[in-house]
């Protein structure tokens, strides 16, 4: 018994999760206020496109699909997080997050015309503690698309789960949760420990860039006991490297 409430209560998430919210509180920044207090937040400058063609990830001979993901090439990759390190995208998610990140999924992330209830179409926590997911959003503003759903303030909730199912909530009501629509350039941020996503009941297409941003550290589920095979499993990209802030 001792050894259940042990686990339950000192873990490194739970730990991570109180430390979080103490440092947030203590050494609040004005430009992640949004994200520490929504779990959410719309960047204020749009991403400017101009150097890079994301064309060929778009084309789709038809969209009989729910879910498709492409992944973006790395001279294409740079690129993109060369103009989200100017703009100040970065420092914002290392003042979240933490200042040793590694970054993954670099997908182009598109909904196609079936409707899905199931896996990530389902609202749900990412079960991965504390991480960032980017959107960048590839198409005009379209309320009759799929939005990005997000039940506000969940991302700071102590949660404890023991297998898949626990980290699903398809009864919640969507009308409780916000509905996220981002128009062409759009950065969204949000936190996916937080309950995000719901049901797709809209057939029109559209895309984002879709890059996740992981801390490592001893509160953090990356840390020196599993890097090793998570960089493997993951493809996990050293951020700093990818922005040449630090050679090899
Ligand atoms: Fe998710």
């Amino acid at each position: 018994m001792f050894n259940y409430f042990r686990k339950k209560l000192f873990n490194r998430m739970f730990l991570q999760q109180h430390l979080f919210k103490i440092y947030h509180n203590v050494f609040i920044k004005k430009n992640i206020k949004d994200l520490f207090d929504n779990g959410y937040s719309i960047y204020g400058k749009k991403f400017p496109f101009k150097d890079i063609n994301l064309n060929k990830y778009l084309n789709h001979s038809d969209y009989n699909f729910d879910v498709d993901r492409k992944k973006i090439e790395m001279v294409d990759l740079k690129k993109i997080y060369t103009v989200l390190f100017e703009m100040g995208v970065i420092s914002l998610i290392k003042d979240y997050l933490g200042s040793k990140i590694y970054c993954y999924d670099n997908t182009i992330f598109t909904l196609g015309n079936k409707i899905c209830n199931k896996d990530s179409m389902q609202p749900h926590h990412d079960s991965k503690f504390r991480r960032i997911k980017i959107y960048i959003w590839l198409n005009d503003k379209d309320i009759n698309t799929h939005p990005l759903y997000y039940l506000r303030k969940t991302h700071k909730q102590i949660k404890n789960w023991d297998n898949y199912e626990e980290t699903r909530f398809p009864n919640l009501d969507k009308k409780k949760f916000d509905s996220i629509y981002g128009e062409k350039g759009s950065i969204i941020f949000f936190d996916t420990h937080g309950i995000h996503s719901h049901f797709k009941s809209t057939k029109i297409p559209r895309s984002v860039v879709e890059l996740t941003f992981e801390p490592y550290g001893f509160l953090n589920r990356l840390n020196k006991k599993n890097i090793k095979s998570e960089i493997t499993r993951l493809n996990l990209i050293d951020l700093d490297k990818l922005i040449n802030l630090k050679k090899n």
